[in-house]
């Protein structure tokens, strides 16, 4: 099984951006972390932060044919883009949509999401265990559908 991670714009700024909101572990921590977890379940994975929409958008058609599943956490662009669901609708790659704080109980911006719909599920509010959770519920997911 191989699995894409995605992570928007200034979660490269992990552990110095708003440590009271997104904790004080950086984003290296956070690769390592979710490295670990691929490794720990036998699951091929490859990292790709961002924080250019377009870019986000060539690396989720770039995924096409060649991936099974993909962790995203759009950061800022979950609440704005149009061009990101419609790249993951084109694809067809089953997409689980994680997000470190709780955004259901911030600002009222941060309770749209555009990407959710197209998402087969959406994790906030767990930090760095959101993606492990992420990652475990894909792998589930395409185990159930045959894929090893
Ligand atoms: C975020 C939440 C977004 O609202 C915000 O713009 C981010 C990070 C999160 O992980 O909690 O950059 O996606």
């Amino acid at each position: 099984m191989k699995f894409l991670i995605i992570n928007g714009p200034n979660l490269n700024f992990l552990g110095i951006r708003e440590p009271g909101i997104y904790g004080k572990q950086d984003f290296t921590a956070l690769i390592a972390y979710v490295e670990t977890v691929c490794a720990e379940n036998g699951i091929d994975c490859e990292t790709y932060q961002s924080n250019h929409e377009g870019d986000i958008v060539d690396r989720i058609q770039a995924a096409y044919g060649n991936t099974d599943g993909i962790v995203i956490n759009p950061a800022a662009y979950t609440h704005t883009s149009v061009a990101i669901p419609d790249a993951i609708k084109a694809v067809s790659i089953p997409t689980v949509e994680v997000h470190l704080s709780d955004i259901s109980a911030r600002e009222a911006f941060r309770k749209i999401s555009y990407v959710s719909p197209v998402a087969v599920k959406t994790i906030y509010g767990k930090g760095f265990t959101g993606y492990q959770e992420a990652i475990l519920y894909l792998k589930t997911l395409l185990a159930d559908n045959g894929r090893k």
